[in-house]
């Protein structure tokens, strides 16, 4: 693989200035952000004053954590525009998230908004080993979803060429990454398997694709599947974080260089890490429930917004910004079995370093008398489609699910294609739990 670390030269000044500077303009822009949202947010009045809290309490970025916190459930109660802090007239994009249950989330941007979050994503390009002049294929969803779109503007902004594909029509992605020679391609990793197998489906080795940078996420991935990735088409493969109602993608974003955790772009979005049973503020270091309070947003401030995705907060590396790990899971999408914790992702771990099986996975949860019990799903891979093949993986793979992850699970290996492909972020749990 080709060595991409950027010039130092070629990086925003903030990324490597001293913790210090970091921490002294976050507490500027804290200020004004808490002061933007009490202003102008019926919400966020309310809440501040029933808690006995004003804008001018914050003195110390320490002061944060006498703030409430903001949920998801805050953003459909005031379903559309309740939460803008700006006329509505000012705000020139909206996006949604859907949401599997209830109403759409709905986010809104300034033109400021919209230009931070290009030039946070050719931030995040540049620290995957992008580069202007470079060409880059985006296959995320175009539309509501921030993916999109997101990415097509820090596309631009780094001066590259965007391939405005989006996801779907498999077959077409692969002609045109074969026909246009991208250097990067951004798409969620679970999509980016679909497109493999359709590069052997034609006939075409991946690893002589033009291809030198994959910028994964939407969703949460393993380094195991990291190592997949990268060995299949000989590309790095780089984690990029975000969510709608902090901006979209490029919130943080792994340096190529390191690959070790993603660096939060925190002259932006200040970080928390909270117990989410207690609220209480974590060490850096701990584990617990990720917080992002803005300090530039214009149409839709957060304060301490719940993301419920789990990690921790690591020191800077290749930049001086602070890290966090890669997402364990969220705590919606956590299985609790007979005590015992699990994420979607552990089982991703053990289904790629069992052999002979692809690396395309589900979980069912349903119940055995009274008790939750979970089925997994994967696939032989195609040189290992005997039946021998099958109950030697699908043996080792439970031995690895109990021995590791401390589960006891059924495992069905099936045939090459049997289970379901992503076309974006992918289903990891059906739960037939309520089927009886
Ligand atoms: O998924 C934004 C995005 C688009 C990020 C493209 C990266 C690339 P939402 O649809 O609002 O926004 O979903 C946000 O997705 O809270 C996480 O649970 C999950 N997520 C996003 N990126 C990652 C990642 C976009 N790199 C929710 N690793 C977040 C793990 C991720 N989970």
């Amino acid at each position: 693989m080709k060595d991409l670390t950027p010039n130092k030269a070629d990086l925003d000044p903030i990324e490597i200035a001293s913790v210090d500077e970091i921490r002294a303009l976050q507490l500027q822009r804290l200020k004004t952000s808490l002061r933007h949202a009490y202003d102008n947010v019926a919400m966020y009045k309310q809440r501040f004053d029933a808690a006995g809290v004003h804008p001018d309490d914050l003195h110390t970025l320490a002061d944060l954590a006498k703030f409430p916190f903001t949920y998801k459930n805050d953003l459909r109660d005031n379903y559309p525009f309740g939460l803008f802090a700006v006329p509505r007239e000012q705000i020139i994009r909206l996006h949604a998230s859907s949401g599997t249950t209830g109403k759409a989330t709905v986010v809104g941007y300034t033109q400021t908004d919209i230009d931070n979050w290009a030039d946070l994503l050719a931030r995040s390009l540049r620290a995957s080993g992008l580069r202007r002049g470079d060409m880059v294929h985006n296959a995320y969803g175009y539309g509501l979803f921030t993916g999109g779109l997101g990415a097509h503007y820090g596309i631009e902004r780094l001066g590259a060429t965007v391939v405005p594909m989006g996801g779907g029509q498999t077959e077409k992605q692969v002609g045109l990454i074969t026909d246009f020679k991208p250097d990067g391609i951004m798409v969620t990793p679970s999509y980016m398997l679909n497109i493999l197998e359709q590069f052997h489906k034609q006939g075409l080795d991946p690893r002589e694709s033009s291809l030198s940078v994959g910028v994964f996420g939407a969703e949460p991935w393993t380094n195991a599947m990291r190592l997949e990735v990268e060995a299949a088409f000989d590309m790095h493969a780089v984690d990029i974080y975000g969510l709608s109602e902090i901006m979209g993608p490029g919130v943080a974003n792994e340096c190529v260089e390191t690959k070790d955790g993603l660096h939060i772009w925190e002259d932006h979005f200040y970080p928390e890490i909270i117990n989410p049973e207690t609220g209480e503020v974590c060490e850096d270091g701990e584990m617990g429930e990720l917080v992002f309070t803005t300090l530039t947003k214009e149409g839709l401030p957060m304060v301490r917004y719940r993301t419920r995705d789990l990690t921790r907060l690591l020191p800077g590396t290749a930049r001086s910004m602070r890290r966090m790990e890669k997402i364990t899971g969220r705590s919606d999408d956590m299985i609790i079995l007979r005590g015992v914790n699990v994420f979607p992702t552990q089982v991703e771990e053990q289904v790629m370093a069992t052999g002979g099986l692809a690396p395309y996975f589900q979980i069912e949860l349903y119940k055995s008398g009274r008790m939750d019990a979970m089925r997994v799903f994967v696939e032989a891979e195609p040189g290992a489609a005997d039946e021998l093949s099958k109950t030697a993986a699908s043996r080792m793979l439970i031995k690895r699910i109990k021995d590791i992850v401390g589960v006891s699970t059924e495992v069905l290996v099936g045939d090459p294609g049997s289970v379901a492909r992503s076309q974006g972020k992918a289903v990891r749990v059906i739960d037939n739990r309520s089927k009886g």
